[in-house]
This record gives C-alpha cells, structure tokens and sequence, in this order.
C-alpha cells in the first residue's frame, strides 16, 4: 500500500525571522524500509528553539539543513513496519524523524521508549532532550553543589522548567525569569524560590537580580543571551559559574549579536562562563534520564506541555517558541 507522507520542507533560508515562504507543504509516497531500517509513524514533533540555527548556513554544532530538505525535528512515535532486529514493530521512539507523519530510520540517533513510564510528549521535554540539557548543564557544566543561588532564563520553557526544579531538588535556592506573570506564578509552584517577569514595564532585571540574589548568583544557566545574560554577569557571586545553554533572544537577529558588555565580571569574581551541547553527553543519556525519571515517577518533578494540534499547524507552532506562547515544552500533535 502507498501511503502519503504530508511533511514540510525548507522553502528558503530566512533572514531574521522566520516567514510562510521559508516554508513548503509536501505530500510524498513513503518509501519501504531496506533490511536494517524501520517505518515509524510520528505522533509528535519537538518543538526546539535550536530549530533556528538550523536554518542558517553559518558554521554550526551540526550540519545546516538544506534548502529543499525535509526540516529537521525529533520526533516521538511508533514502529510500524520494521526489518531492524533492536526496533520492531510497535516499538515507541524517539529521533530525528524530521517534520513529517512517517519517517524511514535506520535507528543511528534513536531512543526507545516507554510511553507506560511517561506519555511521548514527556519523553520529548523533561525525560527527553531538554530535560537532559538542563540535567548536565547544572550538574556537570554548571558544577552545582546544594546551598548555591542558580539563576535560571528563559524559566518556563522546556529546558528551564526542569533546570529550577532539578536545582532546587538538589538543595539549591533557584531564581527564574520569564516573561509575565502566569508563567513567573507557575515557577514558584514549581519551587522556584524567586520569578522574576522581565517583561513588567520598567522593570529593572538588574535590580531585581539584586533584590532576589543579595549574596549573588553562584550559577547561572543562560537560555536567553543579549541584555539578560549581561545583567545575570553583573550580579555574579565569587567563583561563579555561567552556563551557556542558548541564546534564543538573538536568533532571529539580522545584524551582529548582542555580546555581553559585563565579561569582565568574570575576572573580577573568578568565575567562568562555558558553553555547552547536549549531543555530547549522548554517551550518558541514560544516566540523566535515570535521574530524572526517578523524580518524575514519584512525582517530585512536574512537568507541562502546551500541545499544538495537526501536522498543517508547523508554521504556526515554530512562531510560537519565538512569541513565548508555550509553557513548558511545546509539541506538534500530528494526528
Ligand atoms: N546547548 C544545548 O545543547 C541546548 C539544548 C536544548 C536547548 N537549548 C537552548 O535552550 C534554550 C531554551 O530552549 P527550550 O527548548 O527550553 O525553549 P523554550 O524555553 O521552551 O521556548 C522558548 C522560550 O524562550 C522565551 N523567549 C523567546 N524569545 C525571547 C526573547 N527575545 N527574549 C527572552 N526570552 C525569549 C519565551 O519565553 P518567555 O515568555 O519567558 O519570553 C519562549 O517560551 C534555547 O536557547 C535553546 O536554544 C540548548
């Protein structure tokens, strides 16, 4: 049988932000998997920030996505024809599936999951690839240790939901900031000890650094960049350490990125700033995820998802990353 395979492919690169022509709707005949290959069929998509930087030619972590290519996104779902010994069919996973129903594999890259531990959206957030970012940002970049004041941006998102609760189970006082008041109330339900909504008008974020973090910051997890990172430099605490994780606020820049003015911060309190990617610690997933699903399953850490339904809605669900429409971790729901 010749299924259709509906899937969006990159129209043109975007300078700046992301437009419709950036953008082509495609249904394609799906291919049969060879022997060592699997068909799945993905009922999610990921929803990445990092999904950006994809769509530039500049030199990168990772290769950028070409232009006519199906666009490049994990996905969660199920085997459905297989001729691959690990994956068979009915087997639930995750990969770079791409933004497309079906998807051929031939399992490099591929997680199994178990959707009776956690429904696939989790998978894709706090048990999957952003959740294990803020697991060895903290503890292994950021050298967390109980008692310190970790900061955290870009709070509410994917990442920084799990970032404050992974600190402040791990007996450290954790500050987010987040834009408006829903999303700075939800942090402190989930033990953020301190919000901060960078968007209240004439809010000062230096300041109001201060106010939360009188003894300074002792880590700092950046998912923002720009003028955030400078005011978290500027509040540092002696030996900071400052962990870049991402830099949403620029990417859609069409001129130079905003650098941090206040680098010197890090000399004057012997601190250190290290960037990092999770594809790195491929090796240790396991590790993290063991972690994290312990805390999970007894409840300990909570976790959202704002879901946007239909395949069709990719466009609009990407805008949304950018607007800070999600809570949590955002999900394409494809069926
Ligand atoms: N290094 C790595 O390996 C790695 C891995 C995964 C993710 N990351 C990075 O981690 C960061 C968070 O990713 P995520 O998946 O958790 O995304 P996310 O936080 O779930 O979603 C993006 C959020 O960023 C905020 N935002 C958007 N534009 C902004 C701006 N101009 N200034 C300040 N905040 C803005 C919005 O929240 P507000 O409403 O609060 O503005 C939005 O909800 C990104 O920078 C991403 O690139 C890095």
């Amino acid at each position: 049988m010749t299924r259709a395979n509906p899937q969006w492919r990159l129209a043109a690169r975007p300078a700046g932000a992301v437009t419709a022509a950036t953008w082509a709707w495609r249904e394609e005949p799906v291919a049969d998997p060879a022997d060592g290959e699997f068909l799945v069929e993905n009922e999610y998509l990921s929803l990445d920030p990092a999904m950006r930087g994809w769509l530039g030619e500049a030199r990168s972590y990772i290769a950028p996505v070409a232009v006519g290519d199906v666009m490049r996104a994990v996905g969660a779902g199920r085997v459905i024809e297989s001729r691959h010994a690990q994956f068979p069919v009915g087997a639930h996973v995750t990969g770079l599936f791409g933004v497309q129903r079906f998807a051929i594999s031939n399992g490099r890259g591929v997680q199994a999951i178990d959707p009776k531990l956690a429904p696939l959206p989790v998978w894709l957030g706090a048990l999957g690839m952003p959740g294990l970012t803020a697991w060895f940002g903290l503890t292994d970049v950021g050298k967390m240790k109980a008692g310190d004041t970790v900061v955290v941006s870009g709070a509410a998102g994917a990442v920084g939901s799990i970032a404050g609760q992974v600190a402040a189970l791990s007996g450290c006082r954790a500050i987010g900031i987040a834009g408006g008041p829903a999303k700075c109330a939800w942090l402190r339900e989930l033990g953020y000890a301190a919000a901060i909504d960078y968007k209240q008008p004439g809010l000062n974020l230096k300041h109001a650094l201060r106010d939360a973090a009188p003894d300074g910051i002792d880590l700092y997890f950046d998912n923002v960049g720009g003028e955030t990172l400078d005011a978290a430099l500027a509040k540092l605490a002696r030996g900071a350490r400052v962990v870049l994780c991402g830099a949403i606020s620029q990417y859609n820049a069409t001129g130079a990125w905003r650098g941090p003015a206040n680098y010197f911060s890090l000399l004057v309190n012997r601190a250190s700033m290290t960037g990092f990617v999770v594809l790195d610690y491929a090796a240790r997933y396991a590790e993290g995820v063991q972690a994290l699903a312990a805390w999970y399953a007894t409840g300990q850490l909570k976790t959202r998802e704002t879901v946007i339904d239909g395949l069709a809605q990719f466009p609009r669900a990407f805008d949304a990353l950018f607007a800070g429409e999600n809570v949590g971790k955002l999900v394409l729901r494809i069926q």
